[in-house]
């Protein structure tokens, strides 16, 4: 028996990085995994290669913030396999810019792909879970980035921030419903995934440079270096699956223990 055994699962932005992981997991573990994502080549792709290797997958094309699309996904995840149980809100853009040279337009795409995407999801997968019948689990991709402040990622702080308070809320609203229905948000550190070459840098400190995920681990990851997306993944699979059916309204951080503290001698400094 796998961990999500005869589970439905949606998985946003599921094409690239730690949504292509928690695809994999969770389809490895018995789910029936509903992959979308903007990027309709590489989610055809890992869905046919869910499929070949035995797996029940699909891919629909979907942008998160369009509010009419949402209905259709969950109406064709309901068509194709009978329900909904898991959601993992994990589609997400990040863009880097001191927050004095941030435009209203960049801060307001993200906002639109981090936030109001992620509500869109929960509105429209909750009441899916509720018809299911049988509980839930939302799975809502937050970072370490909503759990303390970072010079260059003001706005993408400010969403994550939020995602972290909306999903303990929607937690209460479960609850309190008694649906049986769990909300739990996830808090990456630094993961080795394309998102780090996709954000315009324009750094604070006025270099325009990639960013590199290998150095900014040596420099800022207790641990020494980035995580994997199926590390995030792993966590994923725990807060989908019933073994954490006592948990709601928390946190999993998987940050090589960035949020804990520094690695140093005191003595030398
Ligand atoms: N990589 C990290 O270090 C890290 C750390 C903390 C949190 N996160 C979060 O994890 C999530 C996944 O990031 P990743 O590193 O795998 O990035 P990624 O760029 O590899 O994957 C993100 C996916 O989301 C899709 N996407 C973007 N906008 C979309 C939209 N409007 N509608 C549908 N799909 C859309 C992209 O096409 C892409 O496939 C994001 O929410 C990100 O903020 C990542």
């Amino acid at each position: 028996m796998g961990q999500v055994e005869g589970k439905v699962a949606l998985i946003t932005g599921g094409a690239s990085g730690i949504g292509a992981a928690c695809a994999e997991t969770l389809a490895r573990e018995g789910a029936k995994v509903v992959l979308t994502d903007l990027d309709g080549a590489r989610g055809e792709a890992l869905a046919a290669k869910l499929r070949s290797a035995g797996r029940e997958a699909r891919f629909l094309h979907q942008d998160v913030t369009d509010e009419g699309r949402w209905a259709e996904v969950v109406a064709e995840t309901e068509r194709l396999f009978g329900g909904l149980h898991v959601l993992v809100a994990n589609a997400g853009i990040a863009v880097m810019a001191a927050v004095f040279d941030m435009t209203l337009a960049d801060w307001r795409r993200q906002t639109a792909v981090n936030l109001d995407g992620v509500f869109l999801s929960v509105k429209h997968a909750v009441p899916a879970m509720r018809r299911a019948g049988r509980g839930g689990s939302v799975v809502l991709m937050s970072s370490v980035a909503g759990l303390r402040g970072s010079a260059g990622l003001a706005g993408y702080s400010a969403t994550k921030g939020a995602v972290r308070l909306f999903a303990k809320s929607v937690a209460m609203e479960c609850a309190a419903a008694r649906d049986g229905v769990r909300v739990n948000s996830v808090h990456p550190g630094i993961i080795e995934t394309a998102i780090w070459g996709k954000m315009p840098a324009g750094l604070p400190d006025g270099r325009n440079a990639p960013l590199d995920p290998q150095a900014i681990a040596a420099q800022g990851v207790p641990l020494g270096e980035p995580g994997q997306a199926s590390d995030v993944a792993d966590g994923v699979l725990f807060l989908a699956s019933d073994a954490s059916r006592h948990m709601t309204g928390s946190e999993l951080v998987i940050d090589g223990g960035m949020t804990a503290g520094r690695v140093g001698n005191l003595a030398a400094r």
